[in-house]
């Protein structure tokens, strides 16, 4: 499975779509060359990350959040096999952020996460983001035995 082109992401796989707040999103895999180069786009203006080449593993999921209809996030959701899903490169466009997007994607990223069958949601926060998680309902908890400098581990129980 490649990184570009529509149906790379299984159909069957969940997404959530529906309106908070009066906004209408949508969380859903990248369909077509259009939503990859939003997808890669995105995290490239915030992370300044390459397109990536080597393919992508199945238990990994690309998501785009919509926003009335406009790309305007990404995240991968990583099913971790171990009733866990790392939530990886969480990312609001910068023209867009600040604006309540993030709480919204990660809202929905969660019950993507549930649909898979995962309990909880596992993050590795920068310094800088670790508030945005913990106004989120997300806990400091060492879930991952690697250390790694500067990065805060954070965790959420989801709800059922
Ligand atoms: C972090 C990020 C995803 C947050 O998205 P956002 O749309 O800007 O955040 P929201 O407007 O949804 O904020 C939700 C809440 O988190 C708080 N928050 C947001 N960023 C925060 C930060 N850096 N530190 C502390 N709190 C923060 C907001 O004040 C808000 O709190 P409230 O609901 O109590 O008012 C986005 O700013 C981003 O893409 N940043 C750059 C990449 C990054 O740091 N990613 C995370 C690490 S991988």
């Amino acid at each position: 499975m490649g990184t570009s082109g529509s149906g790379e992401v299984p159909t069957e796989r969940p997404s959530g779509e529906q309106p908070s707040g009066g906004a209408n999103y949508r969380l859903d895999r990248p369909r077509c060359d259009e939503d990859w180069q939003a997808y890669h786009g995105i995290r490239r203006k915030v992370f300044h990350l390459p397109r990536p080449v080597e393919e992508i593993s199945p238990d990994c999921h690309p998501l785009l959040l919509f926003l009335e209809g406009r790309p305007i996030g990404a995240i991968q959701v990583d099913d971790l096999r171990n009733t866990a899903a790392a939530l990886r490169l969480v990312a609001i466009d910068p023209a867009h952020q600040g604006g309540g997007h993030g709480r919204a994607m990660l809202e929905r990223a969660e019950k993507f996460a549930r649909e898979l069958g995962c309990g909880k949601a596992v993050v590795y926060a920068t310094p800088e983001s670790a508030g945005f998680y913990q106004s989120i309902g997300y806990d400091e908890d060492d879930w991952d035995e690697i250390c790694m400098g500067g990065i805060v581990q954070m965790l959420k129980i989801l709800d059922r």
